[in-house]
Order: C-alpha cells, then sequence, then structure tokens
C-alpha cells in the first residue's frame, strides 16, 4: 500500500459511445470499464474516491456489487456548474499528501504502471509517444521541456500535428490540487473545467514537473466502441497468455473468450471457438469446439463439441456431447452424449441420458427439480416432467413422458403400441 489518494473520473457522459450505457459501465471481459481502475486502485491504496454524474446511480449500484463490502467512496459531480474533467475534481478532500488522479476510461491499467507514478514532484504526469494521437489531448513541448497539454477540441492545426499525448493519468501533491483546482476557468472550445490545465498552471508557478513515458497498451483511452473492442481484444490475449503460462493448453487461443473471473485449473484443454463466462471454475477438464461455459464448475468432465452449461451447474466426473444443455444441473459420473436439456436437476453415478432426453422443468409458472438417482438408463427421447424422482436402477423406454415417481429397479415404459397398416403409402400417394 502507497500513502495516497486515488480519484478516479467516472462521471463523464460518454457521448462518443452512442449509447444509453453510462461509458463506464461498458465491459470488457464481462467486467465494466470502471471495475478495472477499483481494482487495480485498490491494490495501491486504501483511500479510493470515485466521481460519478451521469446515470451515478446506476453505476454506484452497479460497482457497489462487485465490490461487496470494500470501502470506496462515491462523490458526485457539481457537473452543471463545474462540467469537465476538472470540475470532477473539486469539492474533493483527499486523505493523504499525495493524489493519484485516474480516468476511468482506461480498463487495461495495471497496479504495476501506477506505481510507476511515486515520484517525487508537484505533477507526475504520463506521456505517450504515438503514431497518431488522434482523439488524445496534445502535450506541447517547447526546448525539450512540457509547457502544457492542449485538448484536440482546441488545439491548432499545428498542435494537432504532435504526436506526443497526454495519456490522463497525474499525480498530483495534494495540497498543490486543492489551492490551484478553484483557479480553472472553462475558457475553451468545451466550456468545460479542464484537468489538463493545472499542469500548465504548475509550470508558470516554478512548481516541479515530471513526465513519464508510458506504454500505449496499458494507458488506452477508451472513448468508442471501435477502442472498446480494441481494448478487449488486449484483454483477452492477457487472460489467456495467464492460462497457458499456468499450463492450459488452448487450440486457437485467438477463437477463444474467457471472461475476468474464470479460473481454470490442472490439466485442462480449451479447445477453438469455447466462451468461459462469469465465474466458470474449470478443473482436470476438456472443453471441446464452440461450447458455452457460464458460471458452474467442471471437474474431471468433458464437455462438447457445441454444450451450454449454464449458470449454477456443477458436472464431476461427467461427459456431455454435442448440443446438451444444463442449468443449475448437479451431474456426478453421468453421460448424457447428444441433444439434451437437463435443468434443475440432480443425477447421480452411473446413469446414462440418452438422445433427446429433456427434463420438462418449467409449468409455466414455477420450476420444479428433477432426481434422478444412480445406474439409471434413460432410453431416447425421454421427457421427465418435474417435480419427478426416479430411483436407482431404473429403465426409461425410449420414448417415455414420465409423469410419476419411479421407484427403484423398475422399468417405465408408456408407449402407444405400433400399428401397421398395410400398403397404405400407396393408397395415400398412389403408385410412383
Ligand atoms: C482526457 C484528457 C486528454 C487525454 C485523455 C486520455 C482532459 C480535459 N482531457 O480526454 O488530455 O489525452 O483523457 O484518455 O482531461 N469525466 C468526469 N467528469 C466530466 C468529464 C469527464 O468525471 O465532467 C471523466 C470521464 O468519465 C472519463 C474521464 O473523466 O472517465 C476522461 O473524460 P473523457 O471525456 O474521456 O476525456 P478525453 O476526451 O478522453
Ligand atoms: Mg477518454
Amino acid at each position: 500500500m502507497l500513502n495516497k489518494s486515488i480519484i478516479i473520473l467516472a462521471a463523464g457522459a460518454g457521448t462518443r459511445m452512442k449509447s444509453t450505457t453510462p461509458k463506464v459501465l461498458h465491459k470488457i471481459s464481462g467486467k465494466p470499464m470502471l471495475y478495472f481502475s477499483i481494482k487495480e486502485s485498490l491494490k495501491l491504496s486504501d483511500d479510493i474516491t470515485v466521481v460519478l454524474y451521469h446515470q451515478a446511480q446506476k453505476v454506484k449500484e452497479e460497482i457497489e456489487k462487485l465490490f461487496k463490502e470494500i470501502k470506496i467512496n462515491f462523490v458526485i459531480q457539481d457537473h452543471e456548474k463545474y462540467p469537465g474533467t476538472g470540475g470532477a475534481v473539486m469539492g474533493i478532500t483527499p486523505k493523504y499528501d499525495k493524489t493519484l488522479v485516474l480516468n476511468a476510461d482506461m480498463p487495461l491499467i495495471q497496479s504495476s504502471e501506477l506505481e510507476k507514478f511515486d515520484l517525487d514532484a508537484t505533477i507526475v504526469m504520463s506521456v505517450l509517444e504515438l503514431k497518431s494521437a488522434d482523439g488524445y489531448g496534445r502535450v506541447v513541448i517547447e526546448n525539450g521541456n512540457v509547457k502544457r497539454i492542449v485538448e484536440q477540441k482546441d488545439a491548432t492545426e499545428e498542435e494537432l500535428k504532435i504526436n506526443t499525448a497526454n495519456a490522463g493519468i497525474y499525480q498530483f501533491e495534494t495540497k498543490y490540487l486543492l489551492e490551484n483546482l478553484p483557479k480553472l476557468s472553462n475558457n475553451n472550445a468545451q466550456k468545460e473545467y479542464y484537468i489538463t490545465d493545472l499542469i500548465e498552471m504548475a509550470i508558470e508557478q516554478g512548481k516541479v514537473l515530471k513526465p513519464i513515458v508510458v506504454n500505449e497498451e496499458n494507458f488506452k483511452g477508451v472513448n468508442s466502441k471501435i477502442e472498446l473492442a480494441d481494448a478487449e481484444v488486449i484483454h483477452q490475449k492477457r487472460i489467456k497468455q495467464q492460462f497457458l503460462k499456468e499450463g492450459v493448453i488452448m487450440r486457437m487461443p485467438e477463437t477463444i473468450y474467457i471472461e475476468e473471473g474464470v479460473s481454470i485449473k490442472g490439466e485442462s484443454i480449451i479447445e477453438n471457438g469455447v466462451s468461459l463466462l462469469d465465474n466458470a471454475v474449470i478443473i482436470n477438464s476438456h472443453i471441446k469446439t464452440n461450447s458455452i461455459v457460464e458460471n458452474s464448475t467442471l471437474e474431471d468432465s468433458d464437455i462438447g463439441p457445441m454444450a451450454r452449461v449454464r449458470p449454477g451447474s456443477r458436472l464431476k466426473n461427467t461427459h456431455l456431447g454435442n448440443f446438451v444443455e444444463t442449468k443449475k444441473a448437479i451431474l456426478t459420473g453421468v453421460k448424457a452424449g447428444h441433444l439434451s436439456y437437463l435443468g434443475d436437476c440432480e443425477i447421480d453415478e452411473g446413469t446414462n441420458v440418452g438422445a433427446g432426453c429433456i427434463t420438462c422443468n418449467y409449468d409455466g409458472i414455477n420450476k420444479h427439480k428433477t432426481i434422478i438417482g444412480k445406474n439409471v438408463f434413460i432410453g431416447s427421447d425421454c421427457q421427465l416432467v418435474a417435480p419427478i424422482t426416479i430411483e436407482d436402477d431404473v429403465m426409461l423406454a425410449a420414448g417415455t413422458c414420465a409423469t410419476k415417481n419411479i421407484s427403484k429397479g423398475s422399468l417405465a415404459i408408456n408407449r402407444v403400441p405400433i400399428k401397421l397398416i398395410k400398403n397404405f403409402y400407396y393408397k395415400f400417394f398412389g403408385k410412383r
């Protein structure tokens, strides 16, 4: 922990996202952008303030769900009076002598990068050397020294050609910040109070300014859906490289999507096109092509290709083949090779679920459970109308619609006997 306060600016409308969702709630690898700045900040500081305004309540609720029982201060920017990144910082009293200010639209930021700002200076600012600084504030340098930051909308033709950009993270001496925020003006193209004007003011006051050159990938700002998609690609690569390092096998990793929060342990194989979502846990398991696992645990199991394990499922020593869907299914030592829906159920060891078997769990109002014991043989195309219990060692004949509990060792069959009508085909269609 460093003795410094962190302010995260998340009050902007994010108009360039062209969306009714607040910018900082747009997701990267399944979590809102703001989640990542907070997560990294928590590694460094116990005084974190998040500034909100647009849809503040919604943003606060989403974030509190993700950081339960962790203390984060939320403040509302006086946006009507003081719009802009400078306005966002006004009215906050940081606890420590140094304050790090982060834009919340930088989901790739890492705490190790933030540690680099821990220098002795009135302001430490981050600079990007880019091929094109389009979209960023430009850093005006004269005689090798930073002079000021000019926003794209305020820049002259000449200034627009500058490829040195303001990355959008600053460390201030808190005293300097509090003394100079009231001096900001909104005399610019956007009629906003810019935090970036504090740089020029510090230079004019003869204060020490230390620019640090940072890496574009970690400091990437997200203002549009294109940048959101680009940032997610980078983030995905990071997640997958970590798992590869830990010994997971991935086939064509660039086609695999793994959300923040997923864990993969032991000798697991993830094939191409797989999506692992939310808090999925994969232990010693093989996930075949184009399968999806969401918020479920798989241990010593194999699924797919094209299986879908929906939230609340727990599979152990289980095989699911193609087009098998589960939801809240507790499967232990089960085989379901083809085309089944197994929802709200518990199925025990040695049970075989035939092709096309469906748990009818929903009566239109409520969901009901199906309990299936050990070593049950379920023939193809059975419907199990829940609530229902099928005890151990039961056989269900193919095509059975089971509507009541079936006791241990029984055969259940409710087929209509087949009737043969000789030469019906020819009577119906005539000779062809
Ligand atoms: C800002 C910088 C720019 C820098 C870029 C880096 C300013 C004036 N410009 O531009 O120099 O190159 O970041 O990514 O600071 N916010 C508020 N309240 C507001 C306005 C914005 O909290 O009134 C928040 C936003 O939610 C966002 C962050 O501040 O998280 C930055 O705002 P944004 O509009 O994205 O600024 P940029 O145009 O990207
Ligand atoms: Mg931005």
